[in-house]
């Protein structure tokens, strides 16, 4: 018993003294080690949003294509054609590798060998919500960098966009997030841009008012010139038509107002799960609650299934591994 013990505090000892916490995630993980660290990301979002203020909505994006698969431990940074980024829902879709490849520099030469990529990935999708005008929250640190990426992971996990809203609900529950995740997250499509590739089959064919497809016509005409029936399937179009570069309810109200861009953002609001179309009325009617939500969605997502030390590694370039 005695020893038992003994070996147990040497353990904890070596780790310690490894510099390895044993630990949990903490909004104070990096206080002592890289106290500016916020300070710098933020400088370096604002100047992001400067040059082009759809970077952001990338960087929300690749958050959740980071932590949907395996939690966030930037594997979705790692190089080669093998590797998550040439999964179907991100190769030549998702974008921002190189903005975190930059901050990470940045951080690096502030506080070398310190800061995981994964931890970078989850504070810039916050700072980049809030130079939106979007909320804020405490974001927990201590995440470590994946040895590996996942592609065939990838390929499962991330939602496709003609999911219906009870596949959307089931792929969000097989990650521990709720069904208040799910819509108050789908929210973040208040932002950003789509490939007609993505929603052409939604335009062109029959629309009757009982779809729990159904378009509204001035919506859906406005979409065609963006989005003709034939080619220019890479052609971007905003998600949310009026304010694209702002972080507000406007996406709920689109839904309200059948003008949801993709299958799987209309189908919160039509696809007959009266849960889900509550809280999209909720959020549509009060931006302060969706803000609430969003900010709690967010954290869920960022805590799930954490790489801990001593797994993982704190990669020199989010690239690669060191
Ligand atoms: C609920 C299931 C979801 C589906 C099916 C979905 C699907 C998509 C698709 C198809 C695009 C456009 C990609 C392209 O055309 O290249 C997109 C864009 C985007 N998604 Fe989602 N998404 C979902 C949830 C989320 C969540 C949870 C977040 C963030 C927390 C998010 C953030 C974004 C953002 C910000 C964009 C715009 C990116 C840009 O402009 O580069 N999405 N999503």
């Amino acid at each position: 018993m005695a020893s038992s013990i003994v070996s147990m505090i040497s353990i904890f000892l070596l780790f310690a003294m490894s510099g390895h916490a044993l630990a949990s995630l903490s909004p104070t993980f990096y206080s002592s080690t890289c106290p500016n660290l916020t300070g710098i990301v933020r400088a370096a979002v604002q100047q992001v949003v400067a040059s082009e203020p759809r970077m952001c909505a990338s960087l929300v994006r690749l958050f959740f294509h980071d932590c949907h698969v395996n939690g966030c431990d930037a594997s979705i940074m790692l190089n080669g054609s093998n590797n998550e980024q040439f999964a179907f829902p991100n190769i030549n879709s998702l974008r921002g590798y190189n903005v975190i490849e930059n901050i990470k520099a940045l951080v690096e030469a502030k506080c070398p060998n310190t800061v995981s990529c994964a931890d970078i990935i989850v504070i810039v999708a916050r700072e980049c919500v809030m130079a939106l005008n979007g909320p804020t929250w405490t974001v927990t640190f201590g995440r470590r960098d994946s040895l590996t990426a996942n592609q065939t992971a990838a390929n499962v996990e991330l939602p496709p966009f003609f999911l219906n809203v009870s596949r959307l609900i089931a792929n969000f529950q097989s990650h521990g997030l709720s069904v208040q995740d799910l819509v108050a997250l789908s929210g973040s499509h208040t932002i950003g841009q789509g490939q007609c590739g993505n929603f052409k089959s939604r335009l062109y064919g029959p629309s009757l008012s009982s779809s729990p497809d159904y378009m509204n016509p001035y919506y859906n005409q406005s979409l065609r010139s963006q989005c003709p029936s034939s080619g220019g399937d890479s052609n971007l179009s905003p998600l949310d038509l009026q304010t694209p570069v702002v972080f507000d309810n406007k996406y709920y109200k689109n839904l309200i107002n059948f003008s949801g861009l993709f299958h799987s953002d209309q189908t919160l609001w039509s696809g007959g799960d009266w849960t889900v179309a509550q809280l999209v009325h909720t959020y549509a009617m009060n931006q302060a609650r969706f803000f609430q939500d969003f900010a709690t969605g967010m954290i869920n997502m960022g805590n799930l299934k954490p790489l801990l030390a001593p797994n993982g590694q704190i990669r020199k370039y989010c690239g690669k591994v060191n």
